[in-house]
């Protein structure tokens, strides 16, 4: 099926990355509706650009590679995704790199009786470069911090390798922009790791959604509700408070695929029906200043992260699709909650 630039919501973008819902309502803070504002116009001006599409990556197959070479580059949760493509056949592990060198230490050891020598690149911001340089290399694992993903996406292709990016993979409507252009011209696939889409739960649903278990669906629910109050403000928690500064930087729903991603895969968005129209409202920040002036109180360290603009708690997007199907989307890292990516459907069943 032919995908048309128009699968892009006309205000406010999808491509996995997180942004829904820049034009939210804004919360409590002196100068926020202005900053809203801003990234409204924003994202009005990105969504007015014509963009031609120069191949059709969708069904792509790149040609077949009886060995493929992986490159990985941020070792935190990309740790994990070492250990997870060690124990599979037809891999090599060439290289690893990430700026702190006790990370790439403690990812050897993960690895250690594998039989895999990967080379060591660290110590250095850039050194990523050099490892994606190399012409020995197939595919580039990218699990950095969110504001560095697409950068190093786009190098890497333009390099001449394939690409998976943790989510979310890019920060504004640019960057999905240039990894969908860089991804069409260099013929590279560009996989973001919406790892929620493949769950049992996820799957299964899918699979029952496709064989017209349901009937037709009307209507999807989704969310990453995820208690990380703690997690943000622990000084170990995440490299330099990268996640705390994304908090507090950014309006809306951050971190949109966990809850999405399954949705659009049962609703077949770009494969069949698009995205139209989004609005979205967020709650003012119950919690997140309040602990930064707490914790400030005592500890010189977090005075930079008072009087922040806080993304609020709760924010909730209502979508409408092409086919006039609507599904709701909600983040909330902050309150006190159990977990949940919950996945809920409406559907019209001829059972009933
Ligand atoms: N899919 C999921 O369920 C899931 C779960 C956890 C994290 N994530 C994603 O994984 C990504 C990383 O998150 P994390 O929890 O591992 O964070 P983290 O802070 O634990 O790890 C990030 C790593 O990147 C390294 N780094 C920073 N700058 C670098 C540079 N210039 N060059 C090389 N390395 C650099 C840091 O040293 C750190 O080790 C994020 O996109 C996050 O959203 C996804």
């Amino acid at each position: 099926m032919k995908v048309n630039r128009r699968h892009f919501l006309k205000l406010g973008g999808i491509t996995g990355a997180g942004i829904i819902g820049s034009n939210i309502l804004p919360s409590c803070k002196p100068g926020a509706e202005k900053e809203t504002l801003s990234n409204l116009n924003n994202i009005k001006e990105q969504a007015l650009i014509k963009r031609r599409q120069k191949f059709n990556m969708c069904g792509f197959t790149a040609p077949k590679m009886d060995v493929v070479r992986t490159a990985h580059i941020g070792l935190g949760r990309g740790s994990g995704h070492v250990n997870s493509v060690s124990l599979l056949e037809g891999v090599e592990i060439k290289g690893l790199c990430d700026l702190i060198p006790e990370e790439v230490d403690k990812t050897m050891k993960r690895i250690e009786g594998t039989g895999f020598k990967p080379d060591i690149y660290t110590g250095d911001p850039e050194a990523w470069k050099k490892m994606c340089d190399r012409d020995d290399i197939d595919l580039v694992y990218i699990a950095t911090p969110w504001n560095m993903h697409a950068e190093m996406a786009v190098y890497a292709m333009e390099h001449g390798k394939h690409v998976c990016i943790e989510v979310p993979a890019a920060v504004s409507m640019e960057e999905c922009w240039q990894l969908v252009e860089v991804s069409e011209s260099t013929r590279k696939h560009c996989m973001m790791l919406e790892n929620c889409c493949y769950d049992f739960f996820e799957l299964l649903t899918l699979n029952m959604a496709r064989q017209g278990f349901f009937g037709e669906i009307v209507h999807g629910e989704g969310a990453y509700i995820h208690t990380l109050l703690d997690l943000n403000f622990n000084k170990t928690g995440y490299w330099n408070m990268w996640r705390l500064r994304e908090n507090s930087g950014r309006q809306g729903n951050l971190y949109p695929t966990h809850g999405l991603g399954p949705i659009c895969q049962i609703m077949d968005i770009n494969r069949g029906d698009k995205m139209e129209y989004l609005t979205a409202v967020m709650s003012k920040d119950f919690q997140m200043n309040d602990t930064a002036k707490k914790l400030a109180s005592s500890d010189e360290f977090y005075k930079e992260f008072v009087d922040m603009p806080y993304r609020g708690n709760m924010t909730t997007c209502s979508v409408v699709t092409n086919k006039g199907r609507t599904i709701m989307i909600q983040h909330d890292v902050t309150s006190p909650n159990v977990y949940s990516g919950f996945i809920r459907l409406v559907a019209l069943s001829e059972l009933l």
